[in-house]
């Protein structure tokens, strides 16, 4: 069973896509131990909690110094004693120490096909003005391995959805979550989960009858 460790920021929308996916079976093996959101105001807090998972929060904003918040997430995180760390709309940066010990035990979903619109700054809405303003026919999002860069680590999956003519950067957030985050989340827990997702140097191999069909 992979026990798993969520960390998010916001709304929740992807925690409630991975927990959704647990309930119906569509990831086996794997189990939420517990959420970790960067905001004590975050609904993803909720949503966590009416699933029956323990969820807390560990803010920036408590800690005097960033070194000081890192350690304390540091420990947290050991403490928790998983093997998957999913960041699900999680706006922080991880320490680095974090991201050595939990080398691809990490993985980070993306609303754009990296590597268009991504790395510093591109998160959230902005990863769709961006997408709009360039005037791009289609984005998508991706789910990645997470190194010690932004958006730079080894991608597992990645999903296409056409930009429409009257899209604005609300309605094409959405689209992307409904029809690409809130698939390939799940579909790659699952498939690490069951073994089926391995990294070969800066690629990742995925058994064929889990690749993403065309
Ligand atoms: C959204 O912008 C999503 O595209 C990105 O993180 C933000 C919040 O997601 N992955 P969530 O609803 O908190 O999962």
């Amino acid at each position: 069973m992979l026990e798993i460790l969520v960390m998010v920021s916001g709304g929740g929308t992807n925690l409630q896509a991975i927990m959704d996916a647990i309930d119906a079976g569509t990831i086996t093996n794997a189990r939420i131990k517990g959420v970790l959101s960067s905001s004590r105001s975050a609904y993803a807090l909720e949503r966590a909690r009416a699933g029956g998972i323990p969820a807390d929060s560990l803010s920036r904003a408590d800690y005097t110094d960033e070194q000081e918040y890192h350690q304390a997430l540091l420990e947290r995180i050991r403490q928790m004693d998983v093997e998957l760390i999913v960041l699900a709309g999680y706006l922080g940066i991880l320490p680095g120490e974090l991201v050595r010990a939990f080398a691809h035990k990490i993985i980070n979903i993306h609303p754009s096909l990296i590597p268009a619109f991504c790395g510093k700054g591109y998160y959230g809405l902005r990863v769709h003005e961006e997408a709009l303003a360039r005037g791009v026919k289609v984005t998508g999002a991706t789910v990645h391995f997470v190194d010690e860069g932004t958006d730079t680590g080894p991608i597992i999956f990645q999903k296409a959805v056409a930009v429409g003519r009257e899209d604005t950067p609300r309605t094409l957030q959405k689209r992307v979550m409904e029809e690409a985050e809130w698939v390939l989340l799940p579909k790659a827990i699952d498939g690490i989960a069951n073994g089926k997702i391995r990294v070969a140097g800066n690629r990742v191999v995925v058994d064929a009858e889990t690749e993403m069909e065309e």
